[in-house]
């Protein structure tokens, strides 16, 4: 990509984003992985609500730059090339962030560990998992309601082509069953921020 393109679709990027939080020395820099409806989105809304985050929804995301997605490997790559460098911009100014992405490959993920590396964030993943019966009721349930809230066309289909590109988290990372009690975890990553 152009540099120019580059920095006006960041800045486009930047301009949808809720308020942003205050920034800090070392700033937090959550990822979340797992596959369509495993509880991601309300994960980190969850955590936003207790730690000073912006959260950064690549669902929405990719409507900002492409208002009807296909969801194509060069779209998705323009994508996240744009979403990296918002990060970077982000983490640089000391702004704590949750990538809210299905981040499932090691490949994909390489990318946020080396930012976090170079800019001295304070990394912390999550693999966010729930029983594929229970993600199958809720995509169908999501698909069903008049949602102003979820921002994701995936469904159970999408689910199941996705389900072969799941790899092993080769970090530290906490995991979530989103099908039972998620207070646990999101005590420990609070902590873990505050620390
Ligand atoms: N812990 C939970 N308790 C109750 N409902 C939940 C929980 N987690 C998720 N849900 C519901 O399940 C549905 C799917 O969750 P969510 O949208 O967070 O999944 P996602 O991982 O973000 O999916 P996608 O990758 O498609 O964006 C939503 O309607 C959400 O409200
Ligand atoms: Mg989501």
């Amino acid at each position: 990509m152009e540099h120019t393109q580059l920095a006006s679709e960041v800045q486009r990027l930047t301009e949808s984003l809720e308020q942003l939080p205050e920034p800090v020395v070392k700033p937090a820099f959550i990822v979340v992985s797992g596959l369509p409806g495993t509880g991601k989105s309300y994960f980190c809304s969850q955590l936003a609500q207790r730690l000073p985050l912006v959260i950064l929804e690549s669902d929405a995301l990719r409507k900002v730059l492409f208002p009807s997605p296909n969801y194509s490997p060069p779209e998705s790559a323009h994508l996240f090339q744009t979403i990296h460098r918002l990060i970077e911009r982000l983490l640089k100014r000391g702004i704590p962030l949750i990538l809210d992405a299905t981040n499932l490959s090691e490949r994909e993920r390489e990318h946020l560990y080396r930012i976090a590396d170079r800019l001295d964030a304070k990394l912390i993943l999550v693999r966010v998992e729930a029983p594929p019966e229970v993600v199958q009721e809720r995509l169908k349930a999501r698909q069903e309601e008049v949602n102003l809230v979820n921002k994701s066309d995936a469904d159970w289909a999408v689910y199941q082509k996705m389900k072969s590109s799941v790899q092993k988290i080769r970090h530290n990372h906490y995991a979530v069953d989103t099908s039972r009690d998620i207070t646990p975890v999101l005590d420990k990553i609070v902590r873990e921020v505050r620390r």
